[in-house]
């Protein structure tokens, strides 16, 4: 009996702290919808932040030639990435701009994205990438509803169109929020498929390991699972002569 509350303890302990992790967030985020085994998903993130982020940001952690560990080979990154001639494949992401120039006309340097998805969560990002709206006041024209006066543009604004936050009444209770008032090349599901690749691949960027460590987790998982019927089995046959 005391082998089996042993065992239930550490059971309990193994998984308090993933129970733990989950809780957060003190804002309203939206759930990315976020699958390191997705592939695909994560080879059109990647095309999507080396064509429209690293004009800006760099990712000094990521090397492209890591892209095989989303199956991606070298001549697919090459051809698929549209890699300069003088770009190597073991080489690290740099941004184009340098970080003064960016400084200047941005007011902040943007700063690099190898590991924000550990600063930042998978949710913020994804959030924050679907929530930039109009603003007059503001130089760039652009603010965000989660990050106030940004010093970054809304590049993406293409893709998604333009919002707007407008204030909504609602039987006396006054909200905010983000209304689309010019559509963009992407319809908005499009646009949040779009941004969940893209998030995919920064959370990927920020954690490679993570992909061996969720398999490594299933069989942990599994084994313990086996356990479990192991230990039940051999409690019934031990309580079967005293009951
Ligand atoms: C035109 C330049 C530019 C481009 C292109 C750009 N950014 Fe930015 N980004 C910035 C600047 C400047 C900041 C700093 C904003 C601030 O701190 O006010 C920033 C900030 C951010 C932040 C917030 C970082 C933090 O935690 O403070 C994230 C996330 C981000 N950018 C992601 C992206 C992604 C993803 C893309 C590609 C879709 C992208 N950016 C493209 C200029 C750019």
């Amino acid at each position: 009996m005391k082998t089996i509350m042993n065992l239930c303890a550490a059971v309990l302990l193994l998984v308090m702290p993933a129970v733990a992790g989950a809780g957060g967030a003190d804002m309203h985020l939206d759930k990315a919808p976020v699958n390191l085994q997705d592939r695909a998903s994560l080879q059109r993130g990647v095309k999507l932040f080396t064509s429209r982020c690293l004009a800006c940001h760099g990712a000094s952690f990521m090397r492209y030639n890591r892209l095989k560990d989303i199956g991606m080979t070298e001549e697919e990154v090459k051809k698929k990435l549209e890699l300069p001639e003088d770009v190597k494949i073991g080489s690290t992401m740099q941004a184009a701009m340098d970080t003064n120039t960016a400084k200047l006309a941005y007011g902040v340097a943007p700063p690099d994205l190898s590991v924000i998805s550990r600063s930042r969560s998978a949710d913020w990002l994804y959030t924050y990438l679907r929530s930039f709206h109009t603003d007059k006041t503001r130089a760039s024209g652009w603010n965000n509803a989660i990050f106030p006066n940004v010093g970054m543009p809304h590049v993406l604004a293409d893709l998604q169109g333009e919002l707007e936050l407008k204030i909504e009444n609602q039987a006396g209770r006054e909200s905010l929020k983000l209304v689309l008032v010019s559509p963009g090349s992407l319809k908005p599901a499009e646009y949040d498929a779009a941004i969940t690749d893209l998030t995919n691949f920064l959370v990927f960027m920020g954690e490679p390991a993570k992909m061996v460590r969720t398999n490594l987790g299933m069989i942990v998982v599994g084994f313990l699972l086996v356990l479990f019927v192991l230990v039940f089995a051999l409690k019934k046959e031990i309580w079967k002569d005293i009951h």
